[in-house]
């Protein structure tokens, strides 16, 4: 299908850029910027690429990195001229997005005591503090810290949507005074108020905390300080953070609590002594590269459903992870996946309290894989203090305990398993699973940065951007620069193309928000932003931004990847996210997209206003080599902007589908929620690795049910849903055509190591997944079709009858795998 109507505003708005044309100092850049700019008249429809691939211009070398300039604490993001607006704020033109805790009077010497002038830097403006609660989207900041130290004596008190950023050439240390007092957390995330936490815990979205050393090594040992209090959901996360706590014997301090939450992501940190050095209690999280000294206990694991440890490192320590929290009777963890990892110089490696009688039956789930124990006293401890796996030196390909479906079970197991057999594009040398942290671009000088709004883009949330933003990610492209795109929401009505080598990186979460026809046609979908064209080799480079769409935009594919990666330099998506109504600017919050629960809704009365996307994100059949880390597509189920949180409908018709025929593909911590068809849905692909996953379905479905209001098109490798309930005991009905949590067709080595599936609601009613009322919220959730070599650990779901299906045939009943409020598969694999 190929419509010219829906290319005018795209034409238009090139037009405009070559009229607004300014001449660079470089005449090469100029040229090849309108080079790029000219392809555009060869756009083609979605989906598929073209026949023949694009033509482009072969990489040019980017500039060599200037040497680093004589101060070595320089940082670009200090350096840069702040500008960053709050476009949907009151009074954007005043609201300051970028703080320095230096301007609001902290003294980081080492003596003053700079509580007071710290929580000032967050607090002002106007923000979104705990006492009040709620949420919102309006008040973004950075809060950055210059290397020093920054004594404090009360807890710093983080608000909504921000970013506590340190220099990461010169880390600042937050050392708190002996006396320190009065808070829970040297940073208290989520201070408690009269009425428990401040925010929700499963609603504290888009925020940061990076570059720090967290010292409590003043305090004296039997005071239980904790470092950082971070009850938190999805897009969030820290990193590179190093905690000093007391070890003597009788220490009390704790590095991080966790207590509640929907999280979530974690990386590179480092904690060294402690009681319980990391206390972690959340429904999932994703954590990689945390390294834990000389600790008690390294992690005390509280309860979860499902949780993805990666390359973590435990160095003698008394308890490495201890996850038997609740004893063999009422075990609160649900299942562990822990992979790529050490442990040494540890008495006990991982404790559970799992074993042939304890409860829940499927609690305490774990997976080994790949895990060297050096000088370990109990490799794993079971139920009543058992051995379940003799301690010594030696290395673990595969070890579990749980429940396994291959496909068909359960079979209950604890013992050796074979590990993944791992696709070698997916490893790094070594043979663990490549991994790759946010680059924060510390090495370059602000020289090497171009500012989207200095280059024109506005951000303003009013002003079309599209030629302006196009045109400073090929200016920044062809000069070899990272473009820097300052805080803002970037309206646009036509595609936004990212070339290889592209590299680009937001302020506190920058939005790219398109509008208009071009994006609204449901049967010629278009990209909103475009990563490489069909058959363009090459990587990017992308962190901290938001893509997101205004009113209706029934053809909005939000992100399109095309880009073919090599695997040892894939493209990378970092803090990278995607928002779905719910938010100031979007027009579809609760005036606009109300809850209906108690009309049926059917194609013919649906509010078609609200239909808001076409698909979330799309791995293309020619692309490959793309690593995800922290992602979050989410469908909004609740307007954040409203002080309570109220329900929204929101339609948007499939979440990630991933049709790379090459595959390698990383899915390190991403989750995708709310969407109609499916969340996850990998088609004629393979070579990913994934984990955690997690997906809810829509909350007002089956009212309409899935195949309303996306028509179905074969080419994406549409679900095809029954018109029927089904009917569960004492005739209970389930409703069969609810969208997938995640779909697996015609694929293979789909490696998924860890995935928490739920499905909660029922036309708005909890009912269905409250605990004992038999999981009756959908029939069936995950499904793998016509499919060899798939596996997947620690598999959790909620609200779900039957919890695998395979081949069209129902392989797992939720009542035979247990798990309190969710139920756990430790392995399956088909
Ligand atoms: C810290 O606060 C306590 C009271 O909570 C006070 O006694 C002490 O003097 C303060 N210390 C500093 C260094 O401000
Ligand atoms: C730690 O202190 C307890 C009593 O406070 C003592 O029994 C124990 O032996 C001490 N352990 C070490 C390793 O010093
Ligand atoms: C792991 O984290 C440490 C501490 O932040 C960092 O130095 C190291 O580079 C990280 N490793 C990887 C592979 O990212
Ligand atoms: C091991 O940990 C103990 C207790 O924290 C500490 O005293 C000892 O120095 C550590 N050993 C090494 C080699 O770090
Ligand atoms: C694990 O934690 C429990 C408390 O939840 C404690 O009773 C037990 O001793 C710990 N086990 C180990 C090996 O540290
Ligand atoms: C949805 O639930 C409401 C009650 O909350 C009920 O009145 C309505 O009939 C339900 N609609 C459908 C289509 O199930
Ligand atoms: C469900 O109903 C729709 C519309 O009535 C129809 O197009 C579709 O084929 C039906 N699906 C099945 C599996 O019967
Ligand atoms: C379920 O419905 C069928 C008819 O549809 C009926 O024969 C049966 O008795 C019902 N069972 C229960 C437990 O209500
Ligand atoms: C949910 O269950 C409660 C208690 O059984 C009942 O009162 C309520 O009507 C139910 N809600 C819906 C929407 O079915």
């Amino acid at each position: 299908m190929r419509s010219t109507l829906f290319l005018a505003p795209l034409l238009a708005a090139i037009t405009t850029t070559r009229a607004q044309h300014v001449k660079l100092e470089i005449p090469e850049v100029d040229e090849y910027v309108h080079s790029m700019l000219g392809e555009f008249d060869h756009w083609t429809h979605y989906p598929g690429p073209s026949p023949t691939y694009w033509h482009h211009p072969s990489p040019r070398p980017t500039k060599p990195v200037p040497p680093k300039p004589t101060n070595q604490c320089a940082y670009w993001l200090a350096d840069i001229k702040h500008q960053g607006i709050a476009a949907f704020n009151p009074t954007p033109s005043t609201y300051q997005v970028f703080r320095n805790v230096k301007d609001f009077g902290a003294k980081g010497d080492g003596v003053t005591d700079d509580t007071a002038a710290i929580n000032n830097a967050i607090s002002s403006g106007g923000r979104l503090g705990p006492a009040q609660g709620g949420s919102t989207t309006v008040t973004p900041a950075i809060v950055y810290f210059p290397s020093g130290v920054y004594m404090i004596n009360a807890s710093i008190i983080d608000y909504y949507y921000t970013q506590l950023i340190g220099n990461p050439n010169c880390l600042p240390t937050i050392r708190a005074f002996p006396t320190f007092s009065g808070g829970l957390g040297l940073i208290d995330g989520d201070q408690y108020g009269a009425n428990g936490l401040g925010f929700g815990a499963t609603n504290v979205f888009w925020r940061q905390i990076r570059n720090f050393i967290i010292d409590m090594t003043l305090v004296p040992g039997d005071s239980s300080v904790t470092g950082i209090h971070w009850p938190t959901a999805q897009a969030t996360s820290l990193q590179n953070i190093v905690f000093q706590m007391n070890s003597n014997n009788g220490t009390q301090h704790q590095g991080i609590f966790i207590e509640s939450g929907s999280g979530g992501f974690m990386n590179d940190l480092v904690f060294n002594g402690g009681n319980n050095a990391a206390v972690f209690g959340n429904q999932q999280f994703t954590m990689r590269n945390l390294t834990f000294n000389n600790a008690v206990t390294a992690i005390s694991q509280i309860w979860d459903w499902g949780w993805t440890y990666k390359s973590i490192n435990i160095n003698n320590c008394t308890t490495g992870l201890n996850m038997s929290s609740g004893g063999p009777t009422a075990q609160s963890v649900g299942s562990v996946t822990f992979i790529d990892s050490s442990i040494s110089n540890t008495g006990v490696g991982i404790a559970t309290a799992h074993g042939p009688n304890s409860q829940p039956p499927t609690a305490g789930s774990l997976i080994l894989e790949n895990v060297v124990f050096t000088n370990v006293g109990i490799a794993v401890e079971g139920e009543g203090n058992t051995v379940a796996l003799a301690g010594g030196s030696f290395t673990v390909a595969g070890w579990g305990e749980g429940h396994s479906y291959t496909p068909n079970g359960p079979q209950t197991f604890e013992g050796p398993i074979t590990p993944v057999a791992r696709p070698a594009s997916l490893l790094q040398s070594g043979g663990k699973y490549y991994e790759r942290s946010k680059p924060q671009y510390q090495q370059y000088p602000v020289q090497n940065f171009l500012s989207a709004r200095s280059a024109g883009a506005t951000g303003d949330g009013h002003t079309d951007d599209t030629a302006a933003l196009q045109r400073a990610i090929l200016t920044a492209r062809a000069q070899g620069k990272i473009l820097f795109v300052d805080q803002g929401d970037y309206l646009v009505s036509g595609t936004i193309y990212v070339p290889a080598g592209s590299r680009i990186v937001g302020e506190s979460y920058s939005v790219i928000l398109s509008h208009g026809n071009f994006f609204n046609n449901i049967y010629a979908p278009q990209p909103v932003v475009q990563i490489g064209r069909p058959g363009e080799r090459g990587s990017i480079e992308m962190s901290d931004m938001i893509v997101s769409t205004q009113g209706q935009q029934r053809g909005a594919v939000l992100f399109e990847y095309n880009l073919n990666s090599p695997s040892n330099s894939p493209s990378g998506l970092w803090d990278v996210h995607a928002r779905i109504g719910g938010f100031a600017g979007s027009n579809l919050q609760l005036a606009e997209c109300p809850t209906t629960p108690d009309v049926t809704v059917t194609a013919d009365n649906l509010n078609q206003q609200c239909i808001a996307a076409f698909m979330t994100m799309h791995l293309t059949k020619p692309s490959s080599g793309l690593y995800l880390e922290n992602v979050w597509l989410w469908v909004a189920d609740h307007d954040v902007e409203d002080p309570q949180l109220r329900q929204i409908t929101i339609y948007a018709g499939r979440g990630l589908l991933d049709q790379s025929q090459e595959g390698t593909v990383w899915m390190v911590g991403t989750a995708v929620e709310h969407h109609v068809k499916y969340e996850y849905q990998f088609a004629n692909t393979q070579n990913v690795f994934a984990g955690q996953i997690q997906t809810e379905t829509a909350y007002y479905q089956p009212n309409p049910s899935a195949p309303i209001p996306f028509p179905y098109v074969a080419t994406l490798s549409d679900p095809i849903f029954p018109n029927t309930t089904t009917l569960a005991a004492g005739n209970v009905s389930i409703p069969a055509a609810d969208g997938w949590g995640l779909r697996i067709v015609d694929s293979s080595a789909i490696n998924v190591y860890g995935a928490g599936l739920y499905s909660f609601f029922d036309n708005y009613s909890t009912n269905c997944s409250n605990q004992g009322n038999g999981e009756v919220c959908q029939d069936r959730n995950f499904e793998v079709v016509g499919s060899r070599g798939v596996t997947v650990y620690n598999l959790n779901t909620v609200g779900t009858h039957y919890m695998i299906e395979v081949d069209g045939v129902d392989v797992a009943y939720y009542g035979d795998n247990l798990d309190g409020f969710v139920d756990t598969i430790a392995l399956f694999r088909n």
